[in-house]
């Protein structure tokens, strides 16, 4: 048996305004999932969700990564199966994760020998076969791992501080969300065009902050980013009250990661006060995960 896996993400800064060309800063985290693969007879596919053939209501995205590599190779048979640590659904990547580590569990199994560039290339586009339209960001943070800028790609300092995610389980679509911030955009154009522009500008200046590795500011301007998230439209009363709980237990800065208007939220903490900064978020009604982040993309676990 061969087991892969691959982590999940947050955004420290830029979500929404990446769609508009700025730049934003992704920060793989120590959440990772699973994937299991052995030879069989015929296709096999477990889960917590159940055992399948391919499927494509079930499993889509392990789905779509078996078609893709019974068109690449003469796989018949394989059983798969998938443990995750990334709550689904909330903005953490628990789709790119599960892809990426499919990918390379079967080219481990296959001996195809795929490079990383071409690990997450193929991610990318069996999500968006699956989701019709996704961007890079999540399958290119979760096959290399790290502190990200993008759209340029470049690797940042790993961050050295406890991170700690907050899940509102309020469902959000990013579809929607996205759609509701370019509405609002034609609108207000020279109003939300500047909030856009001043969010990519975070991205730049925490650039240097990470490499620095000053938490503080990080912190202080991940609040910024929070702020004009709600202006914007993606917050919601949870996420703000998860964030200000937050803060007030010590929290360098918190705000939300990913689409918003549910899903989750992100603060970083020193090391020494992620317990009462955790205790803090689940107190207000978050399900929290305490986590770090990790250097460690997608990788073989055992052979
Ligand atoms: O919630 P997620 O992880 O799907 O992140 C969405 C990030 C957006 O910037 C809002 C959209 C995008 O495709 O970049």
């Amino acid at each position: 048996m061969i087991t892969c896996s691959a982590p999940g993400k947050v955004y420290l800064f830029g979500e929404h305004a990446v769609v508009y060309g700025e730049p934003a800063i992704c920060c793989a985290v120590d959440i990772r999932t699973r994937i299991n693969v052995a030879p069989a007879d015929s296709i096999i596919i477990s889960s917590s969700l159940g055992t399948t053939g391919i499927d494509f209501e079930v499993h889509p995205y392990v789905s779509a990564v078996v078609e893709r590599f019974q068109n690449m190779s003469s796989l018949e048979g394989v059983s798969i199966s998938i443990e995750s640590e990334i709550p689904v659904g909330s903005g953490l990547g628990s789709s790119a994760a599960v892809t990426i580590a499919t990918i390379k569990a079967l080219d481990s199994l296959l001996g195809i020998g795929l490079e990383l560039d071409d690990i997450a290339r193929m991610g990318h586009e069996i999500e968006q076969r699956i989701q019709g339209a996704a961007s890079q960001t999540d399958t290119y943070v979760c096959t290399m791992g790290g502190v990200v800028m993008i759209p340029q790609r470049k690797v940042l300092d790993l961050i050295d501080c406890s991170i700690v995610v907050g899940n509102t389980n309020i469902f959000s679509s990013t579809k929607e969300l996205v759609a509701n911030v370019a509405e609002l955009n034609e609108k207000f154009p020279d109003v939300v065009g500047p909030v856009l522009s001043s969010i990519g500008k975070m991205s730049v200046t925490g650039e240097e902050l990470v490499n620095a590795k000053d938490y503080v500011s990080i912190g202080k301007l991940m609040n910024i980013n929070q702020g004009l998230l709600d202006a914007i439209g993606v917050g919601c009363s949870e996420l703000s009250s998860f964030t200000y709980a937050a803060r007030d237990s010590g929290a360098y800065g918190a705000k939300i990661t990913g689409a918003g208007g549910g899903g989750c939220m992100v603060a970083i903490a020193p090391h020494e006060l992620v317990g009462g900064v955790a205790a803090a978020i689940a107190s207000a009604g978050g399900e929290v995960v305490v986590t770090k982040a990790t250097d460690i993309g997608v990788r073989v676990e055992s052979l």
